[in-house]
């Protein structure tokens, strides 16, 4: 497929899991990728991993949660690529503790990174998106609709995300521009390292999730790059859950599992 051949792509947090695997697709499907990511580093190696395998990518330092430096970002994406097509809203950090635990320092960094990110990236691009009718998808989480234990700060974030895209899915239709966020569940990456780490976990989620195991990155890079596409031109507004069923459940016992005898 080649979707995205001549279209130039902008994602954050693409050094690593689900932003790397959205890096990687939208290159084979031939786009221009900018591989923005706080860790430079790890951002250039992505990117050259890419052009390794024949695609167009650049890497480019960027922290989202400063406004400067998002707008920088988009600047100089529209003038070394001279468009923006789509914008992936992706870079996110994780933040465990309940309200009463949550120090105001980590509120605001939870804050700035997952959301306030997320309205920097969208304001400075959608000029821009606006002159090639593009399309911004953003990285929510299921944890945007409904509430995890000790992950207060996240649950705030991630909500925010779903309605914030929502909002701008409305007021700038009549320019041609989407907007829609994807809903991954449990997903294999760096940032669920501690959770893959422990089996009790592991169990846990095995029994949660109808599929019966967690997400690759590719599979949530798949939602992306499906919202982005023209495949999706009469999308907008939308919040693809990718979980493998678990939220399609409503949290009561399994009673299938229990009546059957089953652990
Ligand atoms: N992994 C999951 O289970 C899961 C589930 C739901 C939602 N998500 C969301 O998916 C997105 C990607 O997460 P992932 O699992 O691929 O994590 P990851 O840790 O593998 O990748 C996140 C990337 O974001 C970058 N980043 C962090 N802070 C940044 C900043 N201030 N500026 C720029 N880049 C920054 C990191 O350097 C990293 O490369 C996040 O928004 C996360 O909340 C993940």
């Amino acid at each position: 497929m080649s979707r995205f051949e001549d279209k130039v792509v902008l994602i954050t947090g693409a050094a690593s899991g689900i932003g790397a695997a959205a890096a990687r697709r939208f290159a084979r499907e031939g786009a221009s990728v900018v591989v923005a990511d706080l860790n430079a580093e790890a951002a250039a190696a992505t990117a050259a991993a890419i052009r390794e395998a024949g695609g167009k990518a650049v890497g480019l330092a960027v922290d989202v949660g400063n406004e400067l430096q998002v707008g920088q970002a988009i600047t100089s994406t529209v003038e070394k690529f001279g468009r923006l097509d789509v914008l992936v809203n992706n870079a996110g950090i994780g933040s465990f503790g309940r309200v009463d635990m949550l120090s105001t320092e980590e509120w605001r960094r939870v804050m700035a990174v997952d959301l306030d990110a997320v309205f920097f990236a969208c304001r400075a691009a959608l000029p821009h998106l606006a002159q090639v009718r593009g399309a911004i998808v953003s990285t929510a989480s299921i944890s945007g609709t409904a509430a995890d234990y000790g992950f207060a700060a996240y649950n705030a974030a991630k909500a925010a995300v779903i309605n914030l895209t929502r909002a701008i899915a409305i007021d700038h239709a009549g320019e041609g521009v989407r907007a829609n966020s994807i809903s991954p569940g449990y997903v294999v990456t760096p940032l669920t390292a501690p959770l893959q780490a422990d089996d009790r976990i592991g169990e846990a989620y095995r029994q949660l999730i109808p599929l019966g195991r967690p997400s690759m990155p590719e599979e949530q890079a798949a939602a992306i790059l499906f919202l982005a596409s023209d495949d999706a031109s009469y999308i907008t507004g939308a919040n693809l859950i990718v979980d493998g069923g678990l939220t399609a459940a409503t949290g009561q016992p399994n009673f299938v599992r229990i009546f059957a005898g089953a652990n």
